[in-house]
């Protein structure tokens, strides 16, 4: 039975206590098999933490602004990143067979941008994803949505069927034009998918209790970027998710429509990784881009 009451008054979250790590690097991560954990040893960093960069908005939307042609716009951005976010299309295509990052490998499609978003199916056979070489598989989940039901599924049967091989599910909540994005609608979806065996979120910030999102959720938070912002604002984003505990970013418009990516990408990276503040990693950008603001 729905206790609506119970999950209004869910405060206890107890986010100054770290959850325990029993012994792995990866929160929530320490009970799994050995090649699992090998997989997200290679997408978390030895802090826990990740900076993913996401190009795979084509799968929907077609040729976004900074993707037109991956080959020359995100493939020179590999060294800067931990991991990278992509469709096995534009992975065969376009990228060299002999680099050894980490792919996270869209696994869910279906409806474009024309249509309504959340009517997604499973679109990887899990063998697929061994033959590339994934680290993970990601798949769109839309609580609250039209087709919340089935996304779910979608999710539990990748999450099923990376069990049997050893590779991990990054869950991503996405979020349709009529909800809120607070810490309520996002503390329900990450936990959700969480619960459901993913054992990754991606999830948007939230200005107030995020903290509370992060720390209800028993796996890592890797917080989405939206929509292109300034890069002070950008920065700040990525050092308060950092700040209320989530494990890394996954940013793609931040970066890639940025006049310099790769600075930018490096400046994220001071954020997540060597704990640049805002003003620290706004400098970054602007030294490392030839004094681009933007
Ligand atoms: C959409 O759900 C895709 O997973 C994108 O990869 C994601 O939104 C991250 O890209 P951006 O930082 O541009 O929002």
């Amino acid at each position: 039975m729905a206790d609506l009451e119970g999950n209004l008054n869910a405060k206890n979250f107890h986010t100054e206590t770290p959850t325990p790590d029993y012994g792995f690097h990866v929160k929530g991560a320490s009970h799994l098999d050995f090649g699992m954990k090998r997989r997200l040893s290679r997408i978390f960093q030895a802090d826990g933490r990740t900076v993913m960069l996401a190009f795979d908005h084509g799968y929907f939307q077609g040729p976004t602004r900074g993707l037109e042609r991956v080959d020359l716009n995100i493939v020179p951005l590999g060294p800067w990143a931990d991991a990278l976010m992509g469709t096995r299309g534009i992975f065969r295509s376009s990228f060299p067979a002999d680099g050894n990052m980490p792919l996270v490998v869209r696994a869910s499609g279906g409806p474009s941008i024309l249509r309504e978003l959340s009517d997604e199916h499973v679109a990887l056979d899990m063998a697929d994803a061994v033959r590339l070489d994934s680290s993970a598989v990601a798949v769109q989940v839309f609580v609250g949505g039209e087709h919340e039901s089935r996304s779910i599924q979608n999710m539990t049967t990748l999450v099923d069927q990376g069990m049997k091989v050893g590779i991990p599910v990054l869950g991503v909540t996405a979020v349709g034009k009529n909800l809120v994005r607070d810490s309520r609608y996002l503390g329900l979806a990450t936990r959700m998918i969480a619960e459901l065996g993913a054992q990754m979120v991606k999830t948007y910030y939230c200005e107030q209790d995020f903290e509370e999102v992060v720390a209800g959720c028993p796996v890592p938070v890797i917080v989405a970027g939206g929509k292109k912002l300034p890069v002070p604002e950008a920065l700040d984003m990525a050092y308060r998710s950092i700040q209320a505990g989530a494990a890394g970013l996954d940013m793609g418009r931040n970066i890639f429509q940025r006049q310099s990516p790769s600075a930018m990408i490096q400046a994220v990276r001071g954020v997540v990784h060597d704990g640049l503040n805002v003003a620290e990693a706004v400098e970054q950008y602007r030294e490392l881009s030839g004094g681009l603001t933007d």
